[in-house]
């Protein structure tokens, strides 16, 4: 039997292969878009989620190391690269660093890194001024696999240390709730009640779903201030945080 290590791997190795676009990015016609497109809209994502807080924060990124954590196709760490010192971009999926690395020339300064999906143990104590991690942790099939990374990430950040946490607001999606609610009694429509029950299991899809005060509480006790929690219209929420 395969542990979860294995699982996501596998899971995410078959998404890149058969379907890659629509799993690295959900917008729309993202299947017309060439990658050069898709690659831009991660640079208009650091624009607006990630410079922003850097400014506030008067964080220079020129001479700085910064981490993300499930780089896919390297749409955040290409523009990532291009403001920081070094980047390390990691990735449990082998076949998406093989597509990240095959798609776009690599700068110098850029590392993309397989990993164990479950922790950091390549990255030193205390190495590492910024650390990302974007349409990753809602995807993780479980609790304990998100905390644990949030564990690493405290072990890792040197101390001021700057992050950012992208994940989904379930508290705040009521319609997901209302629907499965509402059709669950229904017996007159046993095939959709099963999909829909089916795609709200946790898996490496549909991970688990954590709020983002269990979040807090976990960076908190990690020695991770949290700075702020910012909300999207679509349910998603950006946490921005700082090692102690
Ligand atoms: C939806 S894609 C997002 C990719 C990238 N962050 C972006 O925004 O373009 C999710 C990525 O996370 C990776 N991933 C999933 N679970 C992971 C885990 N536990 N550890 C590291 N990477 C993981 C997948 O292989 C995939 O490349």
């Amino acid at each position: 039997m395969l542990n979860d290590s294995q699982k996501m791997r596998r899971d995410w190795d078959e998404r890149a292969l058969k379907n890659p676009k629509p799993t690295v990015c959900w917008v729309p016609n993202v299947n017309e878009m060439d990658w050069v497109q898709l690659l831009q809209t991660g640079e208009i994502e650091v624009q607006e989620r990630i410079q922003p807080f850097l400014d506030r924060m008067g964080f220079d990124p020129a001479d700085k190391a910064a981490l993300e954590i499930g780089c896919g196709w390297g749409r955040m760490s290409h523009p990532l690269a291009r403001r920081f010192g070094t980047v390390m971009a990691l990735d449990v999926s082998p076949e998406m660093l093989k597509q990240a690395r095959a798609i776009a020339a690599q700068e110098s300064n850029l590392q993309f890194l397989p990993g164990n999906g479950i922790d950091l143990h390549e990255v030193g104590d205390g190495s590492i001024d910024f650390c990302c991690t974007v349409s990753v942790f809602l995807h993780i099939p479980s609790k304990s696999i998100i905390f644990s990374y949030i564990r690493e990430i405290g072990r890792v950040l040197k101390s001021g240390g700057l992050c950012v946490i992208q994940f989904n607001a379930y508290e705040r999606q009521a319609w997901l709730r209302r629907l499965h609610v509402s059709i669950r009694p229904s017996r007159k429509v046993p095939v959709l009640h099963r999909k829909i029950v089916v795609a709200l299991e946790p898996g490496t899809w549909h991970g688990a779903k954590v709020k983002a005060q269990e979040l807090e509480t976990e960076l908190i006790k990690n020695q991770i201030d949290v700075l702020d929690i910012r909300y999207e219209e679509l349910g998603r929420f950006w946490i921005e945080a700082r090692k102690k």
